[in-house]
């Protein structure tokens, strides 16, 4: 066993109690300024000999998230609002049980069968769309709000073959409830335990019993009348353990949908509506990936086989995800004492991969506030250490669903670019809300215009 460092990072004195106001109203500022003030690993002190440690230096987030990732597994206050929502699930899991639902899942996220949900990806954006076409030219939209619409209307059709958007719908509405509790969970420490009969926590209840019954409803007519279908669903339904040959119980793959739901739409709209709103402020840009939309679809669908060719599409999305990464903190706790460069980390500290910091590190990004797509150039890839860039996280807890979602996002923005123009309404409030998943906190208005094809 080697002998550990001592030596503690740069600290802030006092605890981070003394600061509760500040963290609350804004996390993400709160911890920008940490970063700016003491340095790329900061300790920022809970109560005697428990602390925060904040990494936003890509070699600390490769230590935690890849190189040293056995000793850092997810922290229990992340979890616990998580499997509230949709219990024991790859997700919020660790060690065996996580490793045998991400081998029994991995194979619905291969591109070889994604490539079957281009065509509805597609087609859910065409309808969405039509929508869209029925409004009035220079009419104003939050487009956080309808990429939220697309992104569900979409995840529950690649998930189940089922519509859930819809504001009829009542698994979508019991989904939205219970998404909401989970988030207001995340960002509230000390609330009153599900047990306790509040209005919130009858709500969630009733909205959670209601969300299972209908996800297990869904199973189980598949079950007793399976479909030719290529939806996740379908995918999980037939998997199967390589070595035991078991596949997952209903109660998994229940928990597994919801799972999913709650992984794979937030994300996604919440990036779309700021690729929007960086689209509307770079006329150069907009106008560059309109070159690219022009040659390589004249107005045709981004189909599975000219995907790869929308090079420029997909490098502002990425280039989306580095200034607004969704998931812009991965937090996990240390397993042991361990050193990181030098630095002391005693066990049962609270880490945080800093996403966001480290996105816009000024000793890897050479504008780093800028909207620059260019930095997704090869050559320029090349150039950066693998964890200045980590949006889908990294190691063996890599996002499950990073190729679906730069898939989804890809067609979207080819197709409605190809027929609206989004135009920001001017004097409005645009603020990150740092509490989930970066979205715009007070949503983002635009005008929409229809191109004449
Ligand atoms: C832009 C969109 C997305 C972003 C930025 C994103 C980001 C991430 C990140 C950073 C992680 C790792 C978290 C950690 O290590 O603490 C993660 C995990 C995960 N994501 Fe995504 N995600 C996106 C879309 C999706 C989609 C579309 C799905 C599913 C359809 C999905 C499903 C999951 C699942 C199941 C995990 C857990 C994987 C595991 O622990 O093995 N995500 N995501």
């Amino acid at each position: 066993m080697p002998v550990l460092s001592r030596k503690s990072p740069p600290t802030l004195p006092g605890y981070l109690v003394f600061n509760p106001k500040e963290i609350k109203e804004n996390p993400l500022n709160f911890y920008n300024r940490m970063w700016k003030e003491y340095g790329d690993l900061v300790r920022l002190p809970i109560m005697p000999n428990y602390s925060f440690y904040l990494a936003a230096h890509p070699s600390y987030a490769e230590h935690i998230l890849s190189t040293h990732q056995e000793l850092y597994p997810k922290p229990d206050i992340v979890n616990k609002p998580f499997n509230l929502m949709m219990g024991e699930s790859i997700l919020t899991s660790e060690g065996d049980f996580w490793l045998k639902h991400r081998r029994l899942m991995q194979p619905a996220f291969h591109m070889k069968h994604l490539g079957n949900l281009a065509e509805v990806m597609i087609s859910c954006t065409e309808s969405f769309m039509q929508e869209w076409e029925n409004k009035l030219d220079g009419e104003v939209i939050d487009i956080a709000a309808e990429t939220l619409r697309l992104t569900l209307k979409i995840a529950g059709q690649t998930l189940f073959s089922k519509d859930i958007s819809d504001e009829q719908s009542v698994l979508g509405k019991a989904f939205r409830t219970g998404f909401e509790f989970v988030n207001y969970k995340m960002n509230n420490l000390w609330t009153e335990p599900l047990w306790v009969p509040t209005p919130r926590n009858q709500r969630f209840r009733r909205a959670k019993e209601t969300l299972d019954n209908l996800v297990l409803d869904i199973i189980d007519s598949r079950r007793k009348n399976p479909i030719d279908s290529y939806d996740l669903l379908s995918m999980l339904m037939a998997a199967r353990d390589e070595e035991t040959g078991e596949g997952m119980s209903d109660k998994q793959l229940q928990n597994e949908v919801i799972t999913l739901l709650v992984a794979g739409h937030e994300t996604v709209a919440s990036a779309l509506a700021w690729t929007w709103f960086l689209l509307a402020e770079h006329a150069d840009v907009a106008a560059k990936l309109q070159d690219e939309l022009q040659s390589v679809l004249n107005g045709s669908n981004p189909t599975l086989d000219k995907l790869p060719k929308l090079e420029y599409t997909r490098m502002v999305f990425e280039e989306t995800l580095r200034l607004y990464p969704p998931a812009w903190a991965m937090p996990r706790t240390a397993r042991e004492d361990d050193e990181i460069q030098g630095y002391f980390i005693p066990k049962g500290s609270l880490m945080t991969a800093a996403a966001f910091m480290i996105h816009r590190h000024p000793d890897f990004w050479e504008n780093p506030d800028k909207f620059e797509p260019d930095n997704f150039l090869p050559e320029k890839i090349n150039q950066r250490p693998k964890f200045a860039y980590f949006p889908f996280g990294g190691g063996q807890r890599i996002c499950i669903g990073k190729n679906f979602a730069l898939m989804e996002a890809t067609i979207i923005i080819a197709l409605m670019s190809q027929r609206f123009k989004l135009e920001l309404v001017p004097n409005q409030q645009i603020e990150i809300d740092p509490t989930f998943t970066l979205r715009p906190k007070y949503g983002i208005k635009v005008k929409i215009w229809k191109k004449i094809p």
